[in-house]
């Protein structure tokens, strides 16, 4: 057993049982393409043979990398980083710097991602990590050197690209198994959806995503997305099978304290 090493916008923990439920029965004899990998908590949950994971985050896929290649490395380098507020700003200025080696990277990564505020990875305009420094325990755990052993091993047949989704799946074979978790459409403001959201993933993408979606089911892979439970989905994947899941998320905003809200689970088989 061993759990995803970094915390990530959009992880998928508590819907992993209806998720991995509706994956192909037989997916454990095919090749696995993951390309918005983010946390990977699908992925480590189900540890493919072989496969692909893909993220345009380079840093995040810089960190895959240096897990799968050189994890004893990161691990000393980590273990020589100390919680506390000084050291926090120090080491998220040096994160920015250009030219640090890809091991001291994940590193960095590493410790913000359990240091930050809310576990949050979040960037400026200029692309500088500006979340502040979070308050937890003072004997919080930034590395658990065996899980992160077990995570390598697990990434040792898997490739690592750092690319835009549609690029990413472009080798992808016939009887490959796809997951697309990509970022969510809104649900609420989707009639002033347009392509300029935070995430840079708009309505354009969705649409070239709907479509990718298609040709990968022409070309006779099993594929798999989740989104939200939105009309704009309904219409972008007419045609093929829609589960409906509870995501069991906390709506603060909800005054009625409903316990979740509604994702759609797209498959082509
Ligand atoms: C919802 S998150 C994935 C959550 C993940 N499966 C997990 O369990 O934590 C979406 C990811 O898509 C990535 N992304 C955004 N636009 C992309 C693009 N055009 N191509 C590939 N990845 C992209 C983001 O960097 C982000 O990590």
């Amino acid at each position: 057993m061993f759990n995803p090493v970094l915390k990530w916008a959009g992880g998928k923990r508590t819907l992993l049982p209806d998720i991995i439920n509706l994956f192909p029965a037989d997916y454990k004899e095919r090749t696995y393409h993951e390309p918005f990998i983010g946390g990977g908590a699908v992925f480590f949950k189900i540890k493919p043979k072989t496969g692909s994971i893909n993220d345009i985050n380079s840093r995040l896929m810089n960190f895959y990398r240096v897990v799968k290649d050189t994890p004893q490395e990161l691990i000393s380098k980590a273990n020589k980083y100390s919680y506390d507020e000084k050291s926090y700003y120090k080491l998220r200025d040096r994160f920015d710097q250009p030219n640090i080696s890809t091991v001291e990277k994940a590193s960095l990564l590493l410790y913000l991602n359990k240091t930050a505020f809310n576990g949050l990875y979040r960037v400026n305009s200029k692309g500088k990590f500006n979340v502040p420094f979070g308050r937890y325990p003072d004997n919080i755990q930034i590395l658990n050197a065996d899980n992160l052993r077990n995570v390598s091993e697990c990434l040792k047949n898997v490739e690592i690209t750092t690319e835009d989704f549609e690029e990413s799946v472009k080798d992808a074979k016939e009887g490959d198994f796809v997951y697309f978790d990509p970022p969510y459409i809104p649900l609420t403001d989707t009639a002033n959806f347009t392509d300029y959201t935070s995430k840079g993933f708009g309505i354009k993408e969705q649409e070239r995503l709907a479509k990718v979606f298609r040709e990968l089911d022409e070309r006779g892979c099993y594929v798999m997305g989740s989104n939200s439970d939105v009309p704009k989905i309904a219409e972008l994947y007419e045609g093929f099978e829609t589960k409906k899941v509870h995501a069991r998320r906390f709506i603060s905003s909800d005054p009625n304290g409903r316990d979740g809200v509604l994702e759609s689970l797209i498959i082509n088989y």
